[in-house]
């Protein structure tokens, strides 16, 4: 059993490898650092989050359409979009253990180790009890918050902490890579390896992997791997409108792989080099981007809620400091167990990149709006969810380590609660013995159902055995064929969760099953 919430996050990891949902990449090499694979469930359940986001996005919405761009892209879009100059990490080397920092999360370091004493003791006391993650209650008391705010500042750690944070957020404001090295000095930041405050200079590193295209390896011949599909979108947003006879406002959304060369690559499929996006680009008129913000803000959190979690795991999150494309942007932030992190972004990107791609292209992006007679560059909100991580959530939120001991004797199950929309096998079936016919009848059962379903057929061990394995990957149903089965046609099938049984005609198991695996029932 999980004692801390750092134990449970191990767990986590393990279960995903020990049940086939993530392994890393290369492991008989010892792995690529911050490269993972996703094993037989995890590949199901990925795809199964991903249907989900397509059914919401393209299959609901009439003015929603779906595409599959290449990853490969003319160098330009890169330049036009501003990742070549703009898309890097302010990064800092220490010269003596030669290891290399975002010079902005040192400083943030500092920033909770100043914070954490006072934050601590208000817990301690009670003051903040109702606090998440240290800073930002995701339901703000008015009364209660400016309890705490006069608490926390009668700390002089504290004080110091909250005007280093106002500092370090007007350098990454102003790009000031000078004034970040000055408070890493200033605040006597050291490398936790060498201990040294031996710092160089604090430069911009671009995050995008570039590769040769062709033979020659010629400077016009480097390529980037996107490190975001939208571009994709971008690029595409004429042929689609003009093919699909689209109008105003209307989307396009697509599913695919991203690359970014993250320095720092830290707890497990959160931030990894090679990861997955479902993005959609929402085009409307310019001057009604600030309603279709909202709308997309409140119809995307509404997505994640219908699966279940609880709505106090999740919060909104302000940018501060803007991406260079977007006049506004919210995350929409899960409670991991290392506290609240961003799972999807919801920017509004002005007509930025449109507007940038006529620039660099020379090519006309402009939309004639019949009802206002009136040609423009469509100013553009995104939702942009991280599959990998939207994945880890979902492992997070469904994993249980329930105690089933009883006075006679201790037992305890690991059980993933998924939705059942989402579980990698609907359901198991099972031969109570292997002989008899049972076998056999149970896999007729199976053919019958097999086209509509992911199912797994399992003899071996005990029913009771087989009945854990099922629980620890989700399955939500257990389907055992017994002798009576060959008298009247009738099953059991045993629910994950509740654990009960209940006996029903093997030829009414397409629809209950059916039911309670509908999309309708988060759609
Ligand atoms: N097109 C906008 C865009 O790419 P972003 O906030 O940089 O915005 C969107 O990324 C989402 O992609 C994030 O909310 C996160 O879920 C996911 N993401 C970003 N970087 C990632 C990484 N290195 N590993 C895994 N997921 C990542």
């Amino acid at each position: 059993m999980s004692n801390s919430t750092d134990e449970l996050f191990k767990n986590v990891i393990s279960h995903c490898k020990e049940y086939g949902f993530v392994f890393q990449s290369s492991e008989i090499y010892d792995g690529l650092s911050a490269v993972y694979d996703y094993g037989q469930n995890g590949a199901e359940l990925k795809n199964n989050i991903k249907t989900y986001w397509w059914k919401a996005m393209v299959q609901l919405n009439e003015n929603i359409v779906g595409l599959d761009a290449a990853i490969f892209m003319h160098p330009k879009v890169w330049e036009a979009s501003g990742h070549v100059a703009g898309f890097a990490d302010p990064m800092i080397d220490n010269k003596d253990s030669n290891k290399r920092y975002r010079a902005d999360q040192l400083l943030e370091d500092k920033v909770t180790s100043l914070m954490s004493k006072a934050v601590d003791d208000a817990k301690t006391k009670g003051i903040a009890t109702y606090y998440e993650d240290g800073f930002v209650p995701s339901m703000p008391d008015i009364a209660k918050e400016q309890a705490l705010q006069d608490f926390l500042f009668q700390n002089e750690d504290y004080k110091k902490g909250y005007e280093l944070m106002g500092k370090v957020n007007n350098c990454l404001l102003n790009d000031d890579l000078p004034g970040l090295r000055d408070l890493i000095i200033e605040y006597d930041i050291k490398d936790p390896i060498s201990g040294t405050a031996n710092w160089t200079d604090v430069r911009q590193f671009n995050l995008m992997f570039s590769t040769q295209m062709g033979a020659l390896a010629e400077e016009s011949d480097v390529v980037y791997l996107r490190p975001e599909t939208a571009q994709g979108i971008f690029v595409n947003y004429l042929n689609v409108q003009k093919s699909g006879r689209m109008k105003i406002p209307f989307g396009i959304a697509q599913i695919g792989k991203a690359f970014r060369n993250e320095v720092i690559a830290r707890q497990f499929i959160i931030r990894m080099r090679e990861f997955e996006q479902m993005e959609m680009q929402f085009f409307v008129r310019p001057g009604t981007q600030k309603e279709w913000f909202e709308h997309w803000k409140q119809a995307r959190l509404k997505w994640h809620l219908a699966l279940g979690t609880s709505p106090a795991k999740y919060r909104f999150h302000e940018h501060t400091k803007l991406a260079h494309y977007a006049d506004a942007a919210f995350d929409i932030e899960y409670e991991f167990p290392f506290g609240f992190k961003e799972v999807e972004g919801i920017h509004s990107r002005t007509d930025f990149d449109l507007s940038q791609h006529q620039k660099y292209s020379g090519k006309k992006l402009q939309y004639f709006d019949p009802e206002i007679n009136q040609n423009y560059v469509p100013y553009v909100i995104e939702t942009s969810i991280g599959l990998d991580r939207m994945f880890l959530l979902t492992m997070i939120n469904a994993y249980e380590e329930e105690d089933l001991s009883t006075e006679e004797r201790q037992d305890s199950r690991v059980v993933l609660r998924l939705h059942p929309c989402l579980a990698p096998v609907k359901a198991a079936i099972f031969p109570l013995t292997k002989k008899d016919g049972l076998p056999e009848k149970a896999r007729e059962i199976m053919d019958k159902l097999k086209v509509d379903y992911n199912l797994q057929y399992e003899e071996k061990d005990t029913i009771g055995k087989r009945y854990r394995r099922q629980d620890a990957i989700g399955t939500p149903f257990c389907i055992t064929v017994d002798h009576q089965t060959l008298e009247d046609n009738t099953v059991t099938i045993r629910h994950r969760d509740t654990m009960e049984q209940e006996r029903v005609n093997a030829d009414d198991l397409d629809k209950i099953i059916g039911n309670l695996v509908s999309w309708r029932n988060v759609l």
